[in-house]
């Protein structure tokens, strides 16, 4: 499976804050907002990535990413020029998706949850048609919408309806056969002049191949979409690292416990990083996975 990372938009909702600055890198407490949805990806297993971003933009992230072979990734870039709309990831990533199943995240969207991973590898393993997720949100409004029957079966999707069937917002990770590409260059312009994601899932709805899973209370969704909700994520991080002692979304330590990458490399690339507590806490952690490894060999 091929992942996308969508990190276009003018972030007109959060100026003057994102008038010089893509919202995507904009820190999300320690790291970079787009390191969140790249974790997801790379928790699912996707290695082979694309990130798409605005002309401006996406230089930027080049020089944050590179090629990602740091992170044992291959990551490629490509430019989304106008705001046509989400969908239109499938079309600019046509070629890069190839004969392949893909995997869409949107470079804003936080997820955090225990087993959030397994849930991942799971679904991508099981991936019929498209999967999406959804999460009881107080505001359905501002998001898709999915409604379920009794049975917890999908029966409609809308995209920012006034008035919800549902409470359950429909989050920016999807995922989706093949078909994806053939679907989205049938899709016409919304009434806003956008490539609809909805429209996309609606369209698997229809052919009766749209599955939801819901993501329950045990998880975390989070918004990053106003002044307010952007310093909520931040403090929520924030405050989950400083009780725990651990670190969400690290990209060096996934791809280290992934297998990407060896306790030696992910060591240098915390090293680089050392001055902050962040790089610190990446060399901690190649020590003590090196630790145990000499341990297990010495056995
Ligand atoms: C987009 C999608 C919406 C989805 C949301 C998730 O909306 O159109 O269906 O629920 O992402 O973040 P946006 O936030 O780009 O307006």
């Amino acid at each position: 499976m091929k992942g996308i990372v969508l990190a276009g938009g003018n972030g007109t909702r959060l100026h003057p804050v994102t008038q010089v600055v893509s919202k995507q890198l904009l820190p999300v407490y320690d790291k970079p907002m787009v390191y969140y949805p790249l974790s997801v990806l790379m928790l699912a297993g996707i290695r082979d990535i694309l990130l798409i971003s605005t002309p401006e933009d996406l230089p930027l992230f080049r020089r944050l990413f590179g090629d990602g072979s740091s992170l044992g990734l291959r990551i490629e870039y490509a430019t989304q020029t106008e705001p046509n709309g989400l969908a239109e990831a499938f079309l600019i990533g046509a070629d890069f998706i190839g004969d392949d199943s893909v995997a869409l995240v949107l470079g804003d969207n936080i997820f955090y949850g225990q087993g959030f991973s397994k849930l991942l590898q799971h679904s991508t393993a099981e991936l019929e048609g498209c999967t999406l997720f959804g999460y009881s949100v107080r505001n359905p409004q501002r998001y898709g919408v999915g409604e379920t029957d009794g049975a917890g079966k999908l029966v409609s999707l809308e995209e920012k309806p006034v008035a919800p069937r549902s409470n359950k917002a429909i989050t920016g990770l999807y995922l989706y056969d093949n078909e994806v590409v053939d679907i989205a260059r049938t899709l016409r312009p919304s009434s806003r002049g956008e490539l609809e994601i909805t429209d996309v899932n609606t369209t698997y709805l229809e052919r009766g191949r749209a599955h939801l899973i819901e993501l329950n209370r045990g998880y975390a969704w989070l918004d990053t979409g106003t002044h307010e909700s952007l310093l909520e994520a931040g403090q929520f991080v924030q405050v989950l690292e400083h009780r725990q002692g651990v670190r969400i979304a690290c990209l060096e330590e996934i791809a280290l416990r992934m297998g990407y990458i060896t306790p030696e490399e992910c060591h240098e690339l915390g090293w680089r990083l050392s001055k902050s507590g962040y790089g610190q806490y990446v060399m901690e952690i190649a020590e003590a996975i090196a630790g145990r490894e000499l341990d297990a060999g010495g056995e």
